[in-house]
């Protein structure tokens, strides 16, 4: 059977990994999918670091169009990453006839529902295992192997990044600067790393999974966003020492009334699995009706693994080019006419418990005056700590239980109102995971 040829948008980290996987795998992989699968083009912006990389085994051009637009070319794998020229190269993709694979969380995450239309217009596939978790298989999962499932919830450590900033911090004391600075020699940071520590990468990824977990449009606007960059040092010892670990976990809950979606640090138990995994490892919890909690673990980031993901993509592309459109799973895992209009909810509904500390005077009352206002918001105290903190004064730690989020802002407003209390309140949101 002819190969399938591809056309290669970016060889840095990612598209560098695949040329390798592709290279060494080759024979394996064309096994797998009935035919060769080759890398006939190329673009990327420095031709001689690319020529000294891949020889003469493919043209390489710095005009990602030409690419794009070459009738020989079967499939295009956009590796380049963000949103403008992406955006423009993947329309020009569909709008050519090609089938597209991608990597690329940021473009599906904002323009995913104009994408994926104008690719069922056009009959080609448009896939992206390797944008969500990099190598764990998780959106195959997603659509493919919990179908039977109505999927009750999700939670996530999708971000390579920020899991590693946070181990590296908690278990070698590296400040986050330094942590910082390893994951993006790694390779794992995105091209801007803000998009990284503020969580908004970690959002893009859950916004793809709350959609086909689901069946709703990608809404990456309706996502609440918190990063990692105020946490302090103090708050993960804390945390330890209370028996729990901070993850930035992406969590979606489906409710009677909506949908939850929302990136945050989070505490959650030190003998959960999801607590444990460390480095730039990622980890998804899935929990279905009637298979009940599932997790998917593995590298979240990097080059090969990321290419195993791409690659596997284009094992399926190969496999079911010639099939009909309908007869192909699903851009979002559920039938476009079959999507819902569920609501995601605003983040002052979300139903959780909750890690505050507060910074006061040591002094009699203090401590009953809280208690009030907590009691008055219908907000449950599980447990409680006081350790001293600077002079004639205590840091308090509240672990609640359950409440809603806009109760726990009004009291923390008055709170903070409190003559005794020396700075604003430090509210971390905590997740059972049971
Ligand atoms: P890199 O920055 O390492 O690579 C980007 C590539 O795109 C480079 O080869 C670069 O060329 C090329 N490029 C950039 N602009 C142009 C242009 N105008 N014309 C032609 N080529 C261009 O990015 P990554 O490989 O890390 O990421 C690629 C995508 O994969 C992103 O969407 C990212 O979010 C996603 N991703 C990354 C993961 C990772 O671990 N790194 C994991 C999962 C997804 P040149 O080499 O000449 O500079
Ligand atoms: N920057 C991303 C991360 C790459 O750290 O997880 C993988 O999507």
């Amino acid at each position: 059977m002819k190969p399938l040829k591809v056309g290669l948008l970016g060889l840095g980290v990612v598209g560098g990994g695949v040329w390798n996987v592709l290279s060494r795998n080759g024979g394996e992989i064309a096994r797998r999918a009935g035919r060769s699968i080759e890398v006939s083009r190329i673009a990327v912006r420095d031709m001689a670091r690319a020529r000294s990389k891949v020889g003469d085994a493919a043209a390489i051009t710095t005009d990602p169009f030409e690419v794009v637009r070459d009738p020989e070319i079967d499939i295009v794998v956009e590796l380049i990453g963000g949103y403008t020229l992406a955006l423009e190269l993947v329309r020009e993709a569909i709008a050519q006839g090609k089938h597209v694979v991608t990597a690329n969380k940021a473009l599906l995450a904002c323009h995913g529902n104009e994408l994926f239309a104008a690719a069922r217009e056009k009959g080609v596939m448009l896939v992206y295992e390797a944008a969500v978790a990099g190598g764990i298989p998780i959106i195959k999962a997603l659509r493919e192997g919990l179908s039977a499932n109505r999927i009750n919830w999700l939670a996530g450590i999708i971000n390579g990044t920020t899991n590693f900033i946070l181990s590296e911090m908690r278990s070698r004391g590296l400040s986050f600067e330094a942590a910082l600075a390893d994951a993006q020699r790694l390779g794992y940071a995105e091209a801007d790393p803000t998009f990284d520590i503020e969580g908004v990468d970690a959002a893009h990824k859950l916004t793809l999974l709350a959609s086909m977990a689901f069946g709703v449009p990608v809404q990456f606007d309706r996502a609440h966003v918190e990063g990692i960059s105020k946490l302090a040092q103090e708050d993960i010892v804390h945390a330890e020492n209370l028996g729990y670990r901070i993850k930035l976990l992406g969590i979606t809950k489906l409710r009677p009334d909506g949908i939850e979606l929302r990136v945050h640090p989070t505490l959650i138990p030190e003998g959960r699995l999801l607590a444990n995994v460390e480095g730039a490892m990622n980890a998804v919890l899935v929990h279905g009706d009637a298979v009940g909690p599932t997790l998917y673990y593995g590298q979240g980031a990097g080059e090969e693994p990321t290419a195993s993901a791409v690659i596997a993509d284009l094992v399926d592309v190969a496999r079911l080019q010639g099939a009909a459109p309908e007869q192909r799973v699903p851009y979002l895992a559920f039938q476009h006419d079959a999507m819902a209009d569920t609501p995601i909810l605003p983040i002052e509904d979300v139903r959780t418990a909750y890690y505050l500390r507060l910074h006061v005077d040591d002094q009699p009352g203090v401590l009953a005056d809280i208690a009030r206002i907590l009691a008055e918001a219908e907000i449950s105290i599980g447990s409680m700590i006081q350790r001293p903190h600077g002079d004639s004064g205590a840091d308090i730690i509240f672990l609640t239980h359950q409440a809603v989020e806009r109760d726990v802002n009004r009291a923390i407003g008055l709170i903070e109102q409190l003559p005794q209390v020396r700075s604003s309140v430090t509210r971390i949101r905590m997740e059972n995971l049971a």
